[in-house]
């Protein structure tokens, strides 16, 4: 049997497979799918302070080999996930990860220091990434000061693995995740979604009620692939791999550029089983290339 395990920060991840936020629910939506105990880990919808109800519609579009979304951080907020939905998930022998949000530092941080006591959250992903929210979000993501900032005030509210998002929407990602490791991150996931837009010619409207929204799916693995390779050359921490990663090749892929683990996004809308092939399918190839463990093939690319 290959060794499938891998190491992120202090915890150990019985496989590099989890699913993103915003793609799997809270988890137990999917339970009826499949062992939700054979994934690596589970990122959850993103969390605020407060119940948000999201953007308007439309607010999904199909694209080119992809999708745009502009759901713009819909939950309940964080005391409702900790009330309601924590203990319908906390038996769950996989990482649960929550996915921290804010308009304001503030905000960020009121949602981590909630998030300490809960024992089956092993670590947060902080998101300074999400393109379709006015306040906060993104803009905090594409500024080094600002992440810089974010980050560290997080960093002092919690105790536990601390992952930061990264936007892709910047000239230098290499920059961002060295500013952010230096604020204290155990780790990075990027990519998240790429700003885009679609048009519907026949009414000369734009298709998302937001005008723009933010683009996932195998149309932007080319770049997330260029952006993992770039930020492993730069940062010590380990890597989530993220973007449009449909199969056992992709994952190897980004594991060759540089990820420690992967998060599986938009392939879950397709098939929710995807993750397990996926798993499946990184076994295959390391029997079939005679590796012992997947943690040889991180960064292995050969340029
Ligand atoms: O709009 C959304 O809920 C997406 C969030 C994100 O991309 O981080």
């Amino acid at each position: 049997m290959a060794n499938l395990n891998v190491k992120i920060h202090n915890l150990e991840f019985r496989n590099p497979v989890t699913v993103a936020s915003g793609t799997f629910g809270f988890g137990e939506e999917m339970s009826e799918f499949f062992d939700l105990n054979r994934l690596g880990g589970i990122f959850v919808k993103g969390l605020t302070v407060k119940n948000r109800e999201g953007n308007d519609y439309p607010r999904m579009a199909e694209t080119p080999s992809g999708m745009l979304n502009s759901v713009g951080l819909q939950n309940k907020g964080i005391d409702y996930f900790i009330e309601k939905i924590y203990p319908n998930i906390k038996h769950l022998d996989t990482h649960i990860i929550a996915n921290v949000n804010g308009g304001t530092i503030e905000e960020y941080v009121e949602v981590t220091e909630k998030l300490n006591d809960l024992e089956k959250v092993t670590a947060i992903e902080l998101n300074i990434s999400c393109p379709n929210v006015k306040q906060g979000g993104m803009s905090f993501g594409i500024s080094c000061p600002s992440a810089i900032a974010v980050t560290d005030a997080v960093r002092k509210a919690y105790k536990k693995t601390l992952i930061v998002k990264l936007s892709p929407n910047v000239t230098d990602i290499a920059e961002m995740a060295q500013a952010v490791e230096g604020a204290g991150a155990d780790s990075v996931s990027l990519i998240n979604t790429l700003l885009g837009m679609a048009i519907n010619a026949e009414t000369r409207k734009p298709v998302l009620s937001t005008v723009t929204g933010g683009l996932s799916g195998p149309a932007i693995k080319p770049v997330a692939l260029r952006m993992v390779w770039k930020v492993y050359k730069a940062v010590k921490i380990p890597i989530f791999g993220i973007g449009g990663i449909m199969n056992a090749t992709d994952a190897i892929e980004f594991i060759l550029a540089g990820s420690t683990a992967i998060q599986v996004g938009t392939a879950n809308f397709i098939d929710p089983l995807v993750s397990l092939k996926i798993i499946d399918g990184i076994e295959e190839y390391l029997h079939r290339h005679n590796i012992a463990t997947v943690a040889e093939l991180v960064g292995a690319l050969e340029v």
